[in-house]
């Protein structure tokens, strides 16, 4: 992996050359953008990958450097083309068993960007971030837009930190954050396996009906995990709220406190009586998200987070063919809510 970013329009002319076109929609911060600039490129495929080739040093350094990279014009239709254009960078080593979306593998390293339902707005976060281990970027390609709605929201995380008040950033410094999930096992009659809540199984998250495979899964990402007599399963981690660049040594929020909490801003005030009335005080929710001293995240520190994010969030409105690469630590991402069908898939790179 290269050290040298490439962080200025002018740079990354001269870096990419005059096959592409390239522009920055919001300066001094992410995407960069990149458009075929001849015909030959809008049309062949094997242009693009041919130029992926011989770019890729050069793509790391303005991923670096941008924090995102948008390739829109692009002759891109099949999955196939989408992993094969990708194909210069190393898939994440673990996958993405243990997450906490819902998704499938589609064809090779690519998989569904999620199952979350289309009426939910993801909240921006880095993917993973609740992991031991994360991936260093991933790429998404939009085969189908939806009919309303479905913007990407991407997040600059540089200036995060600073921005927030001092009280909480020195909170989410000193104290970290823990995430618990709570799966249950398989059981189609199981009111919790219904639409309403749609709890999930780690057999199915994990893709295994092999408990002691899954406690291996567990033990190799750091997870602390507990077997249910029920048959549940309930892990979890405690990870720091901030992390160091491993390459530009930028100290960064790096945690999902915000797209973790389970409360009527990241579902619905339905969703959130629905989930209270039915779960109660002894039921184990799917999720939970919590300081790492054990204490609650309290309803200001989640606004005071989530209000940032907002604030400094752009949404990305996707056109048939787009890629998006991100930077996973330096470019936060989430989904606006849509309706009509919406196909965007994902791969993720270590
Ligand atoms: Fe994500």
């Amino acid at each position: 992996m290269t050290e040298e970013a490439i962080a200025t329009l002018d740079q990354a002319r001269q870096a990419f050359g005059e096959e592409v076109s390239l522009s920055e929609p919001v300066a001094g911060s992410p995407p960069l953008w990149i458009e075929p600039a001849s015909d030959k490129m809008r049309s062949d495929i094997g242009a693009l990958t041919g130029w992926m080739d011989g770019h890729h040093e050069e793509i790391e350094q303005a991923l670096l450097g941008f924090g995102a990279i948008v390739w829109r014009g692009f002759p891109l239709a099949e999955t196939d083309q989408f992993e094969r254009m990708m194909g210069g960078f190393q898939p994440f080593a673990l996958g993405y068993a243990g997450g906490t979306s819902d998704r499938k593998s589609i064809k090779g390293q690519v998989m569904e960007a999620t199952r979350t339902p289309s009426d939910i707005y993801i909240q921006l976060h880095q993917e993973m971030s609740y992991m031991p281990s994360s991936p260093r970027a991933l790429a998404l390609w939009c085969r189908q837009p939806s009919e309303t709605g479905g913007e990407t929201v991407i997040c600059d995380m540089r200036g995060v930190l600073e921005e927030l008040p001092d009280a909480l950033r020195r909170k989410i410094t000193d104290c970290g954050v823990q995430y618990v999930r709570n799966m249950m096992s398989e059981d189609p009659d199981d009111w919790r396996s219904g639409p309403d809540f749609r709890h999930p199984n780690w057999q199915y998250r994990f893709e295994t009906e092999d408990r002691d495979d899954v406690s291996s899964q567990l033990k190799e990402r750091g997870a602390s995990f507990e077997w249910h007599d029920d048959g549940s399963l309930s892990f979890w981690t405690s990870r720091p709220g901030t992390l160091t660049h491993p390459i530009t040594g930028e100290e960064l929020f790096f945690n999902q406190l915000n797209s973790q909490a389970q409360n009527r801003w990241t579902t619905s005030e339905e969703a959130a009586a629905r989930m209270d009335a039915a779960y109660g005080e002894t039921v184990r929710r799917p999720y939970t998200v919590r300081w790492g001293n054990g204490d609650p995240l309290l309803d200001e520190e989640f606004l005071a987070i989530r209000d940032l994010f907002e604030r400094r969030k752009r949404a990305f409105a996707w056109r048939a063919g787009d890629v998006m690469l991100l930077e996973n630590k330096l470019t936060g991402h989430g989904r606006h809510a849509f309706t009509g069908e919406r196909d965007v898939q994902v791969m993720i790179f270590g």
